[in-house]
């Protein structure tokens, strides 16, 4: 039974509430290919980002869209009452009173916690600063289970493990699949600790590298992430991280046949186009999964 109400952290996902979003998005991949569906029909979801988006605010969309529903968006901060001073308790106290379901995207960390108090709907966290990104967390593992496999996989998640909300998210759900996870990251974008602590309490296996190299040979799940550089204090420290990791095919030649490379993108430098081209490229097809896992969760909130 899948009886959330808002979707604020990984933390409060059952594994079972999990799988249950994993089978929806399967059998609504083909209303995400183009399939006509009136799922949704008469439901509105509103989005508001004040963070810059590509992929969640137009997946978002399009699954609702493609559902049959309607979106309603804020637009920029600038043609809206924020730019008057008014508070997010008020903006979201009101805005869901026009809606039945709530996409915010905030640079707070807790800021969708926050919003789900005011809010009279639904209100999904569409990534709230380095906090948590739980859809995104959803669709990478419905990536993981239709490219590769769940239960047990070794994985990697590379980069920027401080500021990265993705792979804060991540790591929570992986616990609960028995994954072996290695942490790789430059010493000063290591894993939080009280992350850290709580996943070796959820009894996760967890192996902190600075090498990429030294692992690689041993994945199914390659999971590379962006340099946070909006969330450094100090730009000079970003500086000298920033071209921390670039998986090219050099470092693929001996890598696991089955390997499957992520990235919830947008990426910078981080993967060599020339691995576009290999089957272990699995980002763009990553992305696309974005419909259908939004798909599944927005019906599980909003359907009869
Ligand atoms: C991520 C984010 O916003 O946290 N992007 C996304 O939602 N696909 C990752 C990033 O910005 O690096």
């Amino acid at each position: 039974m899948f009886t959330k109400k808002n979707i604020l952290s990984m933390r409060d996902f059952s594994r079972s509430e999990i799988d249950l979003v994993l089978e929806g998005a399967e059998k609504l991949e083909k209303y995400a290919l183009g399939k006509k569906s009136d799922l949704l029909q008469g439901k509105i979801m509103a989005n508001l980002f004040f963070e810059p988006s590509t992929r969640t605010r137009l997946s978002f969309e399009s699954a609702m869209k493609r559902l049959g529903g309607e979106v309603l968006n804020l637009g920029s901060q600038e043609a809206s009452s924020i730019s008057k001073g008014e508070t997010l308790s008020d903006t979201v106290r009101v805005i869901s009173n026009y809606c039945d379901v709530l996409v915010l995207r905030h640079p707070k960390e807790g800021a969708a916690r926050m919003a789900a108090q005011f809010s009279s709907v639904p209100v999904i966290n569409a990534g709230d600063g380095a906090g948590h990104h739980p859809t995104q967390t959803l669709l990478d593992l419905y990536t993981i289970k239709r490219e590769s496999f769940l239960d047990g996989v070794s994985i990697a998640l590379v980069g920027d493990l401080k500021y990265g909300r993705t792979v804060h998210s991540l790591a929570y759900a992986l616990a609960m699949y028995d994954a072996k996870m290695f942490l790789v990251s430059p010493e000063q974008l290591k894993m939080p600790d009280d992350i850290k602590s709580d996943l070796k309490d959820l009894g996760a296996e967890v192996i902190e590298s600075t090498s990429l190299n030294d692992v690689v040979k041993d994945l199914d799940v390659l999971y590379v992430t962006r340099i946070q550089r909006e969330r450094f204090p100090d730009p000079e420290e970003y500086g000298k991280v920033a071209d921390s990791y670039c998986v090219s095919l050099d470092l693929l030649n001996d890598v696991r046949k089955n390997l499957i490379i992520m990235h919830p993108l947008p990426r910078v430098n981080e993967i060599d186009v020339e691995v576009d081209k290999t089957p272990h490229a699995k980002y763009f097809k990553q992305a696309f999964y974005a419909v259908p896992v939004r798909m599944a969760l927005l019906t599980l909130l909003l359907g009869d």
